[in-house]
């Protein structure tokens, strides 16, 4: 951490950075999960989503990216252990081979993009009353992105409802 911003968070870095971690493991979870049900879905979504769940994909990574790069600059590391993401992740079980139709992959799509909304909204809180507003910043750049993956998911949802 820079002199100056180690001055100025004192002890509230760990705070952050505690919960930064947690997202990371979520991100990288959500990523593998668009990442494998975008090669092994079964059924229509293969050839009518496929290749947006893989953008999607990408689109988790970076915030993961986003992440580890905040917790290095606040003298941590993000957790590298796979077994750990599981373990500090706030979205439960997640096997993407349980969940390869479209129908079944968007709906627990949806719980987790939700729970991501309910997360970053929370950092952005946690961040903006300990005065750390990089982070801050970084919260809110994440959670417009994860509005909108709900609000998609949601509406692509819909649009499978028979009329
Ligand atoms: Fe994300
Ligand atoms: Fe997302």
């Amino acid at each position: 951490m820079g002199r100056t911003e180690k001055r100025l968070l004192g002890k509230n870095a760990a705070t952050i950075i505690e919960t930064m971690k947690k997202a990371y493991c979520d991100e990288m979870r959500i990523f593998h999960y668009f990442w494998y049900v975008g090669i092994n879905m079964e059924g229509i979504g293969l050839i009518t989503y496929a290749a947006a769940l893989k953008t999607q994909a990408t689109g988790e990574l970076l915030h993961g990216e986003l992440l580890a790069n905040r917790i290095s600059e606040l003298g941590d590391r993000a957790p590298s252990d796979p077994g750990e993401w599981k373990q500090y992740s706030t979205i439960g079980p997640l096997d993407p081979a349980k969940h390869l139709t479209l129908r079944a992959a968007l709906d627990r799509a949806l719980e987790f993009e939700g729970k991501a909304v309910e997360n970053y909204n929370g950092l952005a809180k946690k961040a903006l009353e300990l005065g750390d507003f990089v982070t801050y910043n970084l919260a809110t750049t994440i959670l417009a992105d994860e509005v909108k993956d709900e609000q998609h998911t949601e509406d692509i949802l819909k649009s499978l409802e028979v009329k």
